[in-house]
């Protein structure tokens, strides 16, 4: 049967899922879609996981599920809500899931499992020092590693850049927004990258989210030091990075 476990990743539009080959990092079954429940409250993304999990027809067998969320998440709870319903604050996310969905899952933030999914088995693999992998999509997701290891829960997507929450100006989501060219939008890009680079000084940066498909039409536009190069796992790595976490965590 190989090792497989289920992946579901939660946005604030859209929850997405497949079964995962774990050790070759790809999708062995279709890449399931679903709209998010308006207002993003936690008992209804919790049920459209499980009529997800049906409809990918797997649900039978006793995969283990691993879900990444637009959050901090500590220890199974989520501490921050962006784009989703305010009473995740402080829920007890993994308790949530686990009841829903009748066997034990595991909660990730989604750039934290994005970044996982890169370092393992993308455009990461084998990087030294310190790799920021970004998330361009509806929010910035950022997360951290050291050597491959992960720092969880980075939220760089929200640092001050010109007096304003840099992500309402740079997440893809501003550029669909508010109409502008690739050009207008990578100026953006250019000021938070810089930004990162002053305060941080990594080795990688990694650029992730759907719209990383179209990466020639901006990542050239960049002059930075650090080098910065497109996911591989495109719009599937939050959930092979969810899937990776959970079936290691099921093997403890
Ligand atoms: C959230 C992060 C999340 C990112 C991408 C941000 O607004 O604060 O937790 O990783 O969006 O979804």
């Amino acid at each position: 049967m190989g090792k497989k476990a289920i992946g579901i990743d939660i946005g604030g539009t859209g929850i997405k899922a497949a079964l995962v080959d774990i050790k070759r990092g790809e999708l062995v079954s279709e890449r399931v879609r679903v709209e998010t429940p308006a207002g993003g409250e936690p008992e209804d993304i919790a049920d459209a996981c499980k009529s997800i999990i049906e409809s990918l027809g797997v649900s039978h067998r006793n995969y283990p599920v691993g879900l990444c969320f637009p959050a901090v998440v500590k220890h199974g709870y989520t501490q921050s809500a962006a784009n989703v319903s305010k009473r995740w604050i402080g829920l007890n996310a993994d308790e949530l899931f686990d009841r829903t969905l009748n066997r034990h899952t595991h909660v990730i933030n989604d750039a934290d499992a994005a970044g996982l999914a890169e370092v393992k088995f993308g455009a990461g693999r084998g990087s030294h020092g310190l790799t920021i992998m970004t998330t361009l999509g509806t929010g910035i997701g950022t997360a951290l590693f050291y050597n491959g290891v992960l720092i969880p829960n980075a939220e760089l997507g929200h640092i001050e850049i010109e007096g304003v929450d840099y992500e309402t100006k740079a997440a893809y989501s501003a550029m669909e927004r508010e109409g502008l060219s690739f050009e207008q939008w990578a100026e953006r890009l250019q000021k938070y990258y810089s930004a990162l680079e002053r305060l941080l000084v990594p080795d990688l940066f990694i650029v992730g989210g759907g719209v990383s498909k179209n990466h020639e039409k901006f990542l050239p536009l960049l002059n930075l030091k650090t080098p910065i190069v497109p996911a591989t796992t495109k719009n599937s790595a939050g959930i092979i990075g969810a899937a990776s976490l959970a079936y290691a965590s099921s093997e403890d």
